[in-house]
């Protein structure tokens, strides 16, 4: 159905802090002023907060401050009155123990800082992993117009000649260290060949499939994703953004009519067609629960399912974001998906229109980066969800990423109780274990890293790197980062600090993974399965103070998106009571 516009014009939330000669009124607009605003700034015009997720220490939106400045500028152009406002960052690669246990904590800051101010509609200014989802899940709790402005990727890293991806080289080349086939001197030259610009991971790790996902979920403007940071037209794009939010507040087009079901299945076969991150899987479920949608872990392998992964970007094919760009970036992998009735057409975006009028005349300018359909890396690209009594909840896995001759496979299990456990063990050559194996990670899940590290991709054991084997499959409760690859089983749910299965999984048990037949089977009795999970205790206690505990009571499973229970809906914006 098509969306109607509002009246315009009419009164708007911020004029309840800035309209008339009141005491109160007085005392808002007049601290305002002690910033250089003149009066007729506060007429009635829409007031857009630029959500900034700046940070020093988010060095991936080191560059926003500057972006912020040309969104300003749209926003002035075309009548609105803009105010940034700083945002929780946490960076993916300096918070520990681990941004995502700042997810919610983000998303949660950041939808009061919308609700307790004065703002009509919202900007948000993102860019590293966790920025852009616990941006756009305050901003679907709010409900406010909002539209999404990523700082965009770093341009291509090189080393020797060779492509550099970020993330997918570092674990790449420390593998070379560990197997001896690198030394330390080339691994520390290389280091400096991986950020070459400001902007995020140049891979398609998770900051540019999240970037991804918000356009083809319709929240940015067409061709936001791919545009490398610092491109003058991702400035171009700022711009035009703070001038398309203020129409989007006159409108009154918010994120409930654009984060509809439809928008989020054109997300996830999107992300199964760009080989995207596992972690969106969680993100997706987490923004979904924010608008009281209904999308489940079955979306994602029923929608995924048979959609081909033709985006040719590491960590599963060979080139980078800047390359995606130069071939015509997300709206050609959009155009796609529709010219192959896999994407829903009508679904709304935040301009207005149905995202089909987006991208139905785009071209592809490069078909090795954006390959044909058969020629695809894999003809499966969705993300797959196993079950089975090792993960009764679900767990998921790339294919794109995979080893194809180890989706179907049984092996002996060689445990580690916790991240602990294993950096203890696995370089050490008595260790038991050979590439048949099946390598199993517990307590890495939302309660128990705390947080849900990018730990899941764990490194093999020296032996078997030595052997030149690169990939064994490993299965843990953790996440994966998105530039990561290998035969990971991520996510198993419940997991073991919550009692799940994987809690008692020991080793020398077999493991059975059947990826075609989506299952995840520990090979013991039922018996000897209910008897181990009545002797189980957790192994780690639960915090008793600071947002930790919030976090350890309050987090729910990754099978549906590990946001706090109590943050799940959309709570709206309403005004509020002045306190003056
Ligand atoms: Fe921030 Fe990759 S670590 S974008």
């Amino acid at each position: 159905m098509a969306f109607k516009p509002a009246e315009w014009p009419r009164k708007l939330r911020s004029q309840d802090w800035y309209e008339g000669a009141s005491r109160d009124t007085i005392y808002h607009r007049g601290w305002m002023k002690n910033q250089g605003y003149p009066h007729d700034m506060f007429d009635g015009r829409p007031i857009i907060g630029i959500l900034n997720t700046w940070s020093d220490l988010t060095p991936c939106n080191g560059h926003l401050r500057e972006l912020a400045e040309k969104v300003k500028t749209g926003i002035l152009e075309a009548g609105g009155f803009p105010v940034e406002v700083p945002a929780f960052s946490a960076s993916e690669n300096t918070f520990r123990p681990t941004a995502m246990m700042f997810r919610n904590l983000a998303a949660m800051a950041t939808e009061e800082a919308i609700r307790g101010q004065p703002m009509d509609g919202c900007v948000l200014l993102v860019g590293c992993d966790k920025t852009t989802p616990s941006l756009m899940m305050a901003a679907a709790s709010c409900d406010l117009p909002s539209i999404v402005v990523t700082g965009g990727p770093m341009l291509n890293g090189y080393f020797r000649g060779e492509r550099v991806g970020s993330g997918t080289h570092l674990w790449k080349f420390s593998e070379a260290v560990k197997a001896g086939e690198m030394s330390q001197e080339d691994f520390l030259e290389a280091e400096a060949s991986m950020s070459r610009s400001t902007g995020t991971c140049n891979t398609m790790g998770t900051a540019s499939t999240m970037a991804s996902m918000a356009e083809a979920l319709g929240m940015s403007l067409s061709g936001n994703a791919a545009i490398p940071a610092v491109d003058s037209r991702r400035r171009v794009m700022a711009q035009m953004s703070g001038r398309r939010i203020v129409q989007m507040v006159k409108d009154d087009l918010k994120p409930s009519d654009v984060m509809t079901k439809q928008a989020f299945e054109n997300a996830i076969r999107t992300n199964a067609a760009i080989g995207g991150s596992t972690n969106a899987v969680v993100h997706l479920l987490a923004m979904a629960g924010r608008v009281g949608l209904d999308l489940t872990l079955d979306d994602w392998d029923r929608c995924g399912r048979d959609v081909p992964t033709i985006v040719n970007l590491m960590p599963s094919g060979k080139y980078l974001m800047e390359e995606f760009f130069y071939a015509g970036g997300l709206p050609v992998v959009l155009k796609r998906l529709g010219d192959a009735e896999l994407l829903h057409k009508d679904a709304l975006t935040v301009s207005g229109g149905p995202i089909w009028d987006e991208v139905k005349d785009v071209q592809n300018h490069n078909e090795d980066v954006i390959l044909p359909a058969d020629k695809a890396l894999t003809q499966s690209g969705g993300i797959v969800v196993v079950r089975g009594n090792l993960a009764p909840n679900g767990a998921v896995l790339k294919p794109s990423a995979a080893t194809p001759a180890l989706m179907q496979h049984k092996g002996r299990a060689v445990v580690f109780e916790d991240i602990d456990d294993y950096k203890a063990r696995i370089n050490d050559d008595a260790l038991d274990i050979d590439e048949t194996c099946i390598m199993v990670l517990k307590n890495c899940g939302p309660k128990g890293y705390p947080g849900m590290a990018e730990v899941g991709n764990m490194g093999l054991p020296p032996k078997v790197l030595r052997k030149g084997i690169t990939d064994m499959i490993r299965i843990s409760d953790a996440r994966m980062s998105g530039t990561a690859y290998g035969t990971v089983v991520l996510h198993t749910s419940p997991e073991a600090a919550a009692g799940g299965p994987l809690a008692v999984v020991r080793s020398g048990d077999m493991i059975e993974l059947d990826v075609a037949n989506r299952r995840l089977h520990l090979d013991i009795p039922d018996a000897e399965l209910a008897e181990r999970l009545a002797a189980w205790t957790p192994m780690h206690e639960v915090a008793t103070s600071g947002y930790l505990m919030l976090h350890q009571t309050h987090v729910e499973g990754a099978d549906t998106g590990a946001d706090l229970d109590f943050l799940k809906g959309c709570r709206g914006a309403p005004v509020g009571k002045d306190s003056h």
